[in-house]
């Protein structure tokens, strides 16, 4: 349900999500790491749900990054299998919803079943006009970043495009979120104050909220405080025009 104190009028077109302390929560309630990992999707789920119902344009949540394979292999099999379940139990209601599904991140690096289960979502949402959901999974900004700078060099190199036409826009279209405002609000939970290779680029001018809250425990009361945040700060992109 909508938080009648949000302006309805100024939310974030675009809210990325780095969604942190399942291994805190875990070891807070002396549970395995796994099940840290699975109350967190507990808690995705009515995020993402509300973003659709409230009108949020964009949703970019980080779920694993190319430097999260560094974790223990029971860990990481763990975080795989989730990611599984996730879409096996939800994409017919995120689909229902009118959810767009993208994947930002290297699919190619991932297991062969995780792999097929997130084209199947992308495929089956690609029409859909609703909330975009943007999963980052095997996903790092660097990496991101090299890319679109690869495929801006072979377009040269085909001859297809002038080094003097590489402009803000051209680097954009080469990136996972082509076509995606860039981001407004970012949140990141736990009380880490850092972007783990998450959106460089996107976030140039973003607005950071960081809650304490770990992310199992993030609810929609927390999400809609963070939201109230940043309705409350003055963007200035650099002008001297408040917000
Ligand atoms: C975030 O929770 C989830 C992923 C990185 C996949 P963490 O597992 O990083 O939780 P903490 O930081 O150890 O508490
Ligand atoms: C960032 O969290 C990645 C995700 C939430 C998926 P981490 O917990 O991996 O980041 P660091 O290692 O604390 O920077
Ligand atoms: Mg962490």
């Amino acid at each position: 349900m909508p938080d009648l104190q949000l302006d309805p009028s100024r939310l974030p077109a675009h809210v990325g999500i780095i969604m942190d302390g399942n291994g805190r929560w875990a070891k807070r309630n002396k549970l395995k790491i796994a099940l840290g990992h699975r109350a967190g999707t507990e808690a995705l789920r009515e995020i993402i749900r509300n973003s659709s119902d409230i009108g949020i344009k964009v949703l970019t949540l980080y779920a694993f990054s190319t430097e999260n394979w560094a974790r223990s292999q029971t860990e990481v099999d763990a975080l795989m299998a989730l990611l599984l379940e996730f879409f096996g139990s939800e994409i017919d209601e995120l689909h229902a919803k009118g959810v767009r599904i993208l994947i930002l991140g290297e699919k190619d690096g991932l297991p062969p079943l995780q792999r097929q289960a997130l084209m199947q979502a992308e495929q089956r949402t690609a029409e859909n006009r609703g909330l975009k959901l943007n999963i980052a999974v095997n996903y790092g900004s660097r990496a991101e970043l090299l890319r679109a700078a690869r495929l801006l060099a072979a377009d040269v190199a085909a001859g297809t495009l002038s080094p003097d036409a590489i402009d803000e826009a051209a680097l954009e279209a080469r990136l996972y979120t082509a076509g995606d405002p860039p981001v407004d609000l970012l949140i990141r939970t736990s009380g880490e104050m850092r972007l783990s290779n998450f959106l460089l680029w996107q976030c140039a001018y973003a607005e950071f909220v960081f809650p304490q809250t770990l992310w199992p425990d993030f609810t929609l009361a927390d999400y809609h405080a963070c939201l109230m945040q940043y309705q409350g700060r003055a963007r200035r992109f650099g002008g001297r025009q408040e917000a």
